[in-house]
């Protein structure tokens, strides 16, 4: 394809690595260059045959690209977007969009100020079978949405806090994986007004919770539970069933159960349950297998979606704003947890 959109990847670590994966993959783009403090980063800009910068300023000074994808530490997050988003270039910012709600606001000021497109890496929304439950949902398919279960148990083996990081504040799976579900209920269900959480750290003993409980209440008044667990051996949780990361094996089993008034969805092995005539529990309940292939190319299709929002196609499917919303939660999350309150999301 002709006018292929330039992208430039900040940081090259476990993300940015995948980043590079999936622009090579995309066929809208193409890389343009690498920026890492680092010089270990040096053999990927050999490999792709692309400049290497140890500084955003001089990439923007010397060789400006058409987009830019962000995949540093949280905590640099906005001093490293600061500079691409003032010269106007439009920016995938890896998730979360930054460790603290001042700076977060400042990131999407700033974006605002300099009319400049910032997009956040919550890959799943990318996803073909996410967006046909989102479609389902706003077609009124499972009428009014009463209530959703979120699953997150996983058991994350002994070489994994290796790295001592993982052991202490924003290391635990409520930093690492429930994250991507917060994003993922409020992009199907809508804006959340009320959380409640307990968290529990009774199986590891690390600084850090292992396992939490999640209650969440919609502005619309539906009602949400999550559980998170990174002590448990079990199939349901988005990692293991919906085969976007060839990491993990696959179980055929869901984490999402999202119910209605008239029938309800369970996926990423995507059902849609529902009775024929009557709506009764003493009726049969029968269900369809829908539209449900799994798909490895999430992040090839957030790569796609980046060059659509540079050539104006569309508009950033999460935007800052959709970013900030997922970190209140999160930290409301945490508030909660330590006072035992129920805390108002504004
Ligand atoms: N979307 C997802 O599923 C997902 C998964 C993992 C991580 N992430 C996010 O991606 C981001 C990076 O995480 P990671 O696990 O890849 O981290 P990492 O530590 O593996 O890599 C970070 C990279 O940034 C580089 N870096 C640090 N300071 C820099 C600077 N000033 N300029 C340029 N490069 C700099 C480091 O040298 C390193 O190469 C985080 O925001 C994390 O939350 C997202």
């Amino acid at each position: 394809m002709r006018n292929k959109v330039k992208i430039a990847v900040v940081g090259i670590g476990l993300m940015g690595n995948q980043h590079l994966k999936a622009i090579h993959l995309s066929k809208k783009a193409t890389l343009h260059s690498i920026v890492d403090i680092s010089d270990k980063s040096r053999i990927h800009a050999k490999k792709f045959k692309v400049p290497f910068y140890k500084n955003s300023n001089n990439l923007i000074k010397e060789n400006k690209p058409d987009a830019v994808i962000v995949a540093t530490p949280n905590q640099f997050h906005e001093k490293h977007t600061s500079s691409f988003l003032k010269a106007g270039i439009p920016t995938l910012l890896e998730k979360p969009i930054s460790d603290n709600i001042t700076s977060a606001k400042k990131i999407i000021s700033n974006a605002k100020k300099n009319r400049t497109p910032l997009l956040i890496g919550y890959h799943r929304r990318h996803n073909d079978i996410v967006s046909n439950v989102k479609n389902k949902i706003e077609k009124g398919k499972i009428g009014k949405i009463v209530s959703a279960n979120v699953m997150c148990w996983l058991y994350k083996h002994k070489e994994y806090y290796k790295e001592k990081w993982r052991t202490k504040k924003g290391g635990g799976p409520l930093g690492i994986n429930l994250v991507h579900d917060i994003d993922m209920i409020c992009y199907l269900l809508g804006t959340v007004k009320y959380v409640q959480a307990s968290t529990s750290n009774s199986i590891r003993k690390h600084q850090v919770e292992d396992t939490a409980i999640v209650n969440l209440i919609f502005k619309s008044g539906t009602m949400c539970t999550l559980n998170v667990s990174d002590t448990i051996v079990a199939p349901w949780s988005y990692e293991l069933t919906a085969g976007e990361n060839p990491a993990y094996p696959i179980t055929n089993q869901s984490a999402y159960y999202i119910g209605g008034t008239k029938g309800s969805i369970q996926f990423p092995n995507y059902k849609y349950w529902y009775n024929k005539s009557e709506r009764s529990w003493w009726k049969p309940i029968f269900y369809k297998y829908e539209n449900s292939k799994l798909s490895r190319f999430t992040l090839i299709n957030q790569i796609n979606h980046l060059c659509d929002v540079v050539q104006k196609k569309t508009t950033p499917k999460v935007s800052g704003y959709d970013g900030l919303q997922s970190l209140k939660i999160f930290d409301a999350i945490v508030k909660s947890a330590k006072s035992g309150k129920k805390i108002k999301i504004n």
